[in-house]
C-alpha cells in the first residue's frame, strides 16, 4: 500500500510536502524530537533532506553555523545520524548513539552529548530539564481518519515528543508493514510526581493502553511519504567466546532453578543486543526452556526464533532490531507474531517500577568490570563514550538479577577487561550482580568487596592477566590502608595508562 493510501485524515493529506520542503521548516537551534530506536523507526526522508539543506547554508561565507539539538528514542541509522552529524549539523545529541560518525564528534569535542537512562528522558522533557521541544518529526506507519497516527516498527520516546513538540512533521513509511496495526501499547497514564499513580502491569503480556498515537492535527505542520527499510544490521553467527559466555549463563540459570532460586519459566529477560546476547537466545532456545517471557528494549531475530518455536510466549519491547532475514520472516509471518509481541513507549518498557516488580533478568555488554564489581559500559580508557548507558542502567539497578558480559580481553589481548579500578562507573558494585566472561562466571550476590575480588579474579580474568589482577589485590591487601575496600589508589588506574602510551595494558 502506498504511502498516499495511508493517509486517511483529510485535513492531514491537505499538508502533504516534499522531504525538502518539510526540511524548510525546521529552523536552526531548533529542539527537534526524532523517532527512533536500536535502528527501527527513524525519519528516512526529511533529515537527509536537512543534511542537505545546512550542508549548502554552512558552506556560504560568513553565514552562522545552522545546527539543531537531536533529542531520540535512542539510536538511529546513518540516514539520521550519521548525515547530520556528517555536515555538523547537530549542535547536542541525546540520550543515545552508536553512530560512528556521532562518536567521532563527541569525542572530537564538536558535539554535545547528553547520556541519559532511557526511562528518564521522557521525565527530563516533561519537567522542561531539556527545554521546550520545537519539533517533533516522527515516522509512523498510517495516519487514521481522525488524525490518530498508527506508530511504526518502534515507539521509543514518540509519545512524549508529540505531546511536547510545538510543532509536528510526520513521516509516513510505506515500507513499515501496515500490520503493525494493533501491537503497539501506548499509555497516557504516566503523569510527573506528586500526580502519579501505579503503573497496572503485572505480566509482560498486559496490556493498559491504546493502539495508536493521539495526535492534535492543528499541530502538525508537514507529512511526508517515505518508502525505505529500516537499518536492518545483518545477523552475526556467534562466535566461540559469545558461546561460551551463553553457556555459562544457561549453565547458572538451571543451577539456579534446582537451588529454587528461578522459576523454571525463569523470570522476564531483558537483553541487550549483540552478539552475546544473541548467542544466549540461541543457547535459551536450544535448551529445555518453555514458556519464557520478555520484557525488554528490542526484538532481534533471536527472540523471533524463540517466539515461534514456543520456547518465548511474549515479548514485551519498546522496538524491532531485525537483520534483512529477521525483518523477512517477521514480515512474513507476521499474523504469528502479532499476538505475541507487544510495543510500548520506552519509559515503560525501561520503568523501573515494572522492572522491579517483575523481577526482570537483566543481561547487558559492558567494556570493562573491576575487581569489586563496578562496570563501565559507557568509555573507552575513561575519556572516550562509545554508545551510551541506554536502558542498562534501568534494568540493571531495579531487576532481580542483572548479569554484565564481555570477552575477558579486547583488542588481541592488548586490554583486559577485568582491572583494578574502572575507568568510569556507569553501574556500581551495588547494581551489579553477576560478571561473565567465557572464562567463567562469578556470582556477586551477598558477597563482601574482598569476597568478591576473588571470586572476579578467579573465574572471570583472562590467564594472561588474572597473577598481575592476584598481585595487586594481594599488595592492596598488605598496604595497611582501608581493608573493606583495598586499593592502591597510586596505582588503580595505571592499566589504562599504560595502555594508553604504550598500547598494552
Ligand atoms: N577497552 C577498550 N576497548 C574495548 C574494551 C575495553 N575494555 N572492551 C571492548 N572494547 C572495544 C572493542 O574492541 C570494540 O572495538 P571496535 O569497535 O574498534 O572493534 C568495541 O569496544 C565494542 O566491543 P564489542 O566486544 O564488539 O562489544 P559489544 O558490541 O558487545 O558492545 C558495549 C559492548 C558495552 C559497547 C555495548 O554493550 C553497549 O553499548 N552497552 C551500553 C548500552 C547497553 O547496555 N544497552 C543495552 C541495554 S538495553
Amino acid at each position: 500500500m502506498s504511502a498516499n493510501a495511508r493517509i486517511l485524515c483529510p485535513t492531514l493529506k491537505q499538508r502533504l510536502m516534499s522531504a525538502e520542503k518539510a526540511a524548510e521548516l525546521i529552523p536552526a537551534g531548533a529542539n527537534v524530537g526524532m523517532s527512533g530506536f536500536t535502528g527501527a523507526g527513524y525519519p528516512k526522508a526529511v533529515p537527509g533532506a536537512l543534511a542537505e539543506r545546512i550542508r549548502k547554508l554552512n558552506a556560504c561565507e560568513g553565514s552562522e553555523p545552522f545546527r539543531i539539538n537531536v533529542w531520540t528514542g535512542a539510536s538511529t541509522a546513518p540516514e539520521l545520524d550519521g548525515v547530520l552529524a556528517e555536515v555538523d549539523g547537530i549542535e547536542m545529541r541525546l540520550p543515545f548513539q552508536s553512530d560512528p560518525i556521532c562518536r567521532q564528534r563527541i569525542n572530537n569535542g564538536t558535539m554535545d552529548y547528553v547520556d541519559l537512562h532511557l526511562s528518564e528522558v521522557s521525565q527530563y522533557a516533561w519537567s522542561g530539564f531539556l527545554g521546550k521541544m520545537d519539533i517533533a518529526l516522527i515516522e509512523v506507519a498510517g495516519i487514521r481518519e481522525d488524525g490518530s497516527l498508527i506508530p511504526s516498527s518502534s515507539i521509543g520516546n514518540n509519545k512524549t515528543w508529540i505531546e511536547q513538540a510545538d510543532k509536528i512533521i510526520l513521516e509516513v513509511n510505506s515500507q513499515q508493514n501496515i500490520k503493525l496495526e494493533g501491537m503497539h501499547d501506548v499509555y497516557y497514564g504516566t503523569a510527573l510526581p506528586p500526580h502519579r499513580k501505579p503503573i497496572m502491569l503485572t505480566d509482560p503480556s498486559d496490556r493498559i493502553g491504546e493502539f495508536y498515537f493521539e495526535c492534535p492535527p492543528e499541530k502538525v505542520i508537514a507529512v511526508v511519504e517515505s518508502n525505505a527499510a529500516d537499518r536492518n544490521s545483518p545477523f552475526k553467527a556467534s562466535d566461540e567466546t559469545s558461546q561460551k559466555i551463553a553457556q555459562h549463563i544457561l549453565d547458572f540459570f538451571e543451577r539456579e532453578i534446582e537451588l529454587g532460586r528461578l522459576p523454571k519459566e525463569l523470570l522476564p529477560i531483558q537483553s541487550g543486543v549483540g552478539n552475546i546476547p544473541n548467542a544466549v537466545l540461541e543457547g535459551l532456545d536450544a535448551g529445555p526452556f518453555k514458556n519464557l517471557t520478555a520484557f525488554t528494549e528490542v526484538i532481534q531475530d533471536g527472540m523471533l526464533k524463540m517466539l515461534k518455536s514456543g520456547t518465548l510466549s511474549v515479548a514485551s519491547a519498546t522496538a524491532f532490531s531485525l537483520s534483512p532475514e529477521g525483518i523477512k520472516e517477521f514480515d512474513e509471518n507476521i499474523d504469528l507474531y502479532r499476538d505475541k509481541i507487544i510495543l510500548r513507549q520506552q519509559d515503560i518498557s525501561n520503568h523501573p517500577e515494572l522492572a522491579r516488580r517483575l523481577g526482570i533478568i537483566a543481561m547487558n555488554g559492558m567494556i570493562e568490570c573491576d575487581i569489586y564489581g563496578n562496570v563501565n559500559s559507557t568509555h573507552i580508557m575513561g575519556t572516550r563514550m562509545m554508545n551510551g548507558i541506554g536502558g542498562s542502567g534501568d534494568f540493571a539497578r531495579n531487576g532481580y538479577l542483572s548479569i554484565f558480559v564481555s570477552p575477558s580481553i579486547a583488542k588481541d589481548g592488548a586490554i583486559s577487561s577485568i582491572v583494578p579500578m574502572v575507568s568510569h562507573v556507569d553501574h556500581t558494585e551495588h547494581d551489579v550482580k553477576v560478571i561473565v566472561t567465557e572464562q567463567g562466571l562469578a556470582d556477586l550476590r551477598g558477597l563482601s568487596p574482598r569476597q568478591r575480588a576473588r571470586e572476579i579474579i578467579k573465574n572471570c580474568a583472562h590467564p594472561d592477566f588474572r597473577p598481575a589482577l592476584h598481585d595487586y589485590f594481594e599488595r592492596a591487601l598488605h598496604s595497611g590502608r582501608g581493608m573493606h575496600t583495598p586499593h592502591l589508589l597510586g596505582e588503580a588506574l595505571s592499566w589504562h595508562q599504560r595502555y594508553e602510551e604504550e598500547g598494552q595494558m
